[in-house]
């Protein structure tokens, strides 16, 4: 049966060889008359030469392919689905042709912006992922309006930001649910399909030039998936390049793109008009049966993921059931279809044109899209949008603060019942020594509850960070700013209640500064605890990690070993200098201790100074005011915030900088792999049976 079909291969080549140079000579008589490589176009033409994924392996395993050598553009003017069976590369081509590929993977070949080699993350081009990353507590409309004011034009009139904001909710259909929440783990919000409508609104509301998608349809009915797809259509025939990867598109969806690439294990299998594919299929040998979705069809040809189950099942229905009308439709060998059609392809019109049009986009000069990509709203708008929006967040999610406040405030009552009324004996020497490390060191230890929230913030900042709604400084202030009046509510709640219980002094400045003590040393847990969740995007280790951090500060924070005992090396210098709570809970200890005194242990003898008892008993210097232990601790938050911001620009620029050097040295260590070499575009025929698709079927096509 493989004979015949290689036959078959062979005169389609020359014919085909014949049909593309009159393809390539009429293009070239268009470029002439046109004179296209002169002029600089607008819109955006994006291709793609020799694109290849690896994930590359060191040790004896196989170097995976992810994609192929894949070639192809996109256009203005025009929409280009990508399809093909799941775990095909779909994601990985839009990653890889939008910038976005994870740090374990390899690309090489060229991916070119009107002729450009350029890095197209953070803002050049606009991305719908296939997974949902909103604020689960905000409404849709809100979610639109905050993106709006972050990436609109400053000089854009109110009204003008909600007329965009109105029209994209009814182009989204989106008009019913504008005003519920979207959800989140304690909230039951909008369903699945509105939640992905609402993330195209978000990417289409600025109308990019250049946009990806990957599967804006799935989760949608039949018709939502019709509209959407019309929307985009609407969109890319505006002028703009729209390329979407689209799962089982209903035949009306699927006439309404305007190119296809088929993919299947990385490999091309067709790229080209998506109204000609079906002519390919049928002159391959794989004609679509009439009644079928064209669609469906070609999937079925090249998924070969269940090939093996279906020869298991055709094997023990070969031995207990007499033939079925079914049984040839069990029979198929899609890995050799597959096959046939990779060969066919890269022999085909279809592909020689494709290589003429990449010759020709390449050299084309593109109108300048360096600023239009990236929000055009001013920082200072972006400040303002970005806190109020962090501040509903935090103050609609139950599990953000409020929970940690309610918790403080039974905290500092079971503290105040425990420690009520301490007095000055000498008893309470300890005691007050053990209840202001409790405080100071359990009360701030509470703020890792907000680490889920944190990674839920963070994933959202990376998606627009990607996209390039807004400036990592930007963020950072307004996240600051907005959970500031939460940490000094748990603050002042936990001050308040344990100083008048407790009676630990009398005088408001001493509340104000163990309220001040508080708040900053919360707000550097928070920091630490922000740090961490932007290097391990991962709750449980995240929670680890920082409990972890924690429990070695409060450990050298001077109370469990004084600080004058600490290692000198390590644990005193530089741990405990840069340890928020060492400095917080010496400023404590002198808040609450200078000035008073204490019972002897013997009665009779001279009262004990509380400048003593730090000096002596508590490891304490006396001489230097507390004010600066407070100074300490706000200079640790400042250092901190620093630190963040350079943790999430070093990720974005220098690691981008380090891997690019990596991924070249890598790729021409492993291209001498044999794992690497291509593999064999025809499996062997000792085990593969190779028919035609519509014969094992039983499902001859009236086209043929
Ligand atoms: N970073 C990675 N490391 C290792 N393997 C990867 C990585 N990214 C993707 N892959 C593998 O590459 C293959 C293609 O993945 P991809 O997500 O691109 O498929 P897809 O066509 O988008 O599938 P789906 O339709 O299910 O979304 C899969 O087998 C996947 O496991
Ligand atoms: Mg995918």
């Amino acid at each position: 049966m493989a004979a015949p079909l290689l036959l078959f291969c062979g005169h389609c080549l020359d014919h085909n060889n014949y049909r593309a140079c009159k393809l390539i000579m009429e293009i070239e008589q268009q470029e002439s008359s046109n004179s296209v490589k002169e002029k600089r176009v607008s819109g955006m033409y994006l291709v793609w030469e020799d694109l290849s994924v690896v994930v590359p392996n060191f040790r004896n395993g196989h170097t995976k392919r992810l994609l192929n050598g894949l070639c192809g553009f996109a256009e203005p003017n025009r929409i280009m689905a990508i399809m093909g069976p799941s775990g095909s590369g779909k994601s990985t081509l839009l990653d890889a042709l939008a910038g976005r590929l994870s740090r374990n993977v390899l690309m090489s070949g060229n991916v070119l912006l009107n002729g450009k080699k350029r890095r197209l993350d953070y803002g050049v081009v606009a991305y719908v992922t296939q997974e949902d990353t909103l604020l689960g507590t905000l409404t849709v409309r809100e979610t639109i309006c905050y993106s709006a004011n972050l990436r609109l034009p400053s000089r854009m009139s109110k009204e003008e930001v909600n007329e965009m904001v109105e029209g994209t909710i009814m182009e989204m259909g989106l008009q019913d649910c504008a005003d519920r929440l979207i959800g989140n783990w304690h909230l039951r919000g909008i369903s699945g399909g509105e939640k992905k409508r609402l993330g195209i609104a978000l990417e289409i509301l600025t109308r990019p030039c250049l946009l990806f998608l990957d599967e804006p349809t799935t989760g949608l009915d039949s018709a939502s998936a019709y509209f959407v797809a019309q929307t985009l259509r609407n969109m890319a025939h505006d002028g703009k390049t729209v390329i979407s990867s689209i799962h089982q598109p209903s035949s009306e969806v699927f006439a309404l793109f305007d190119d296809l690439f088929l993919l299947s294990g990385g490999q091309t299998i067709y790229f080209g008009a998506a109204e000609k594919a079906v002519e390919f299929f049928r002159k391959a040998g794989f004609p679509c049966p009439s009644r079928r979705n064209p669609s469906d069809h070609f999937l079925r040809c090249i998924n070969s993921d269940f090939d093996a189950i279906t020869a298991t099942i055709m094997a023990s229905q070969k031995l207990h059931e007499p033939k079925t009308s079914t049984e040839s439709l069990m029979s198929l060998s899609t890995a050799a279809i597959k096959a046939i059609l990779i060969e066919k392809y890269r022999c085909s019109e279809h592909a020689t044109m494709a290589r003429a049009r990449i010759k020709e986009i390449a050299n084309i000069e593109g109108q300048e899209f360096e600023r239009k990509g990236k929000s055009e709203a001013k920082w200072w708008k972006q400040l303002t949008t970005l806190t109020r929006r962090s501040f509903v967040n935090m103050s609609r999610d139950v599990g953000y603060y409020w929970i940690r406040i309610a918790i403080y405030v039974a905290l500092s009552l079971c503290v105040g019942t425990i420690f009520f009324d301490i007095g000055s004996s000498y008893r309470a020497i300890y005691a007050r020594g053990a209840c202001g490390a409790f405080i100071s060191g359990f009360m701030t230890f509470m703020s890792i509850g907000g680490f889920p929230s944190f990674i839920e913030e963070m994933k959202v900042f990376y998606k627009e960070r990607l996209n390039g709604y807004y400036g990592v400084g930007a963020y950072i202030l307004s996240n600051f700013l907005s959970s500031f009046p939460f940490v000094a509510v748990m603050s002042i709640a936990t001050g308040t209640i344990t100083y008048y219980m407790v009676r630990f002094r009398p005088e408001f400045s001493h509340l104000l500064y163990i309220c001040l003590d508080l708040t900053g040393c919360i707000a550097v847990v928070e920091s630490s605890m922000m740090i961490i969740a932007s290097l391990v995007p991962n709750f449980l280790m995240g929670l680890i990690i920082g409990a972890g951090y924690i429990g070695v500060m409060m450990v050298t924070a001077g109370y469990f070993r004084l600080i004058p005992d600490l290692p000198k090396v390590f644990w005193r210098y530089p741990i405990s200098y840069v340890n928020y709570a060492a400095w917080g809970l010496q400023g404590a200890f002198k808040n609450d201790m200078i000035g008073i005194e204490f019972d002897p242990l013997v009665p009779g003898e001279p009262k004990l100074k509380g400048e003593m008892i730090l000096t002596t008993m508590l490891g304490i210097r006396v001489d230097y005011s507390k004010w600066w232990d407070l100074t300490a601790v706000m200079v640790i938050l400042i250092l901190l915030r620093v630190i963040f911001f350079l943790v999430l620009k070093f990720k974005e620029r220098v690691v981008a900088v380090i891997y690019s050097i990596y991924a070249k040295q890598t790729l021409q260590r492993i291209k001498k792999r044999p794992s690497l070499r291509k593999a064999p575009s025809f499996p062997s025929k000792r085990h593969q049976t190779l028919h035609p698709l519509s014969t094992q079927e039983g499902l001859h096509s009236p086209i043929d």
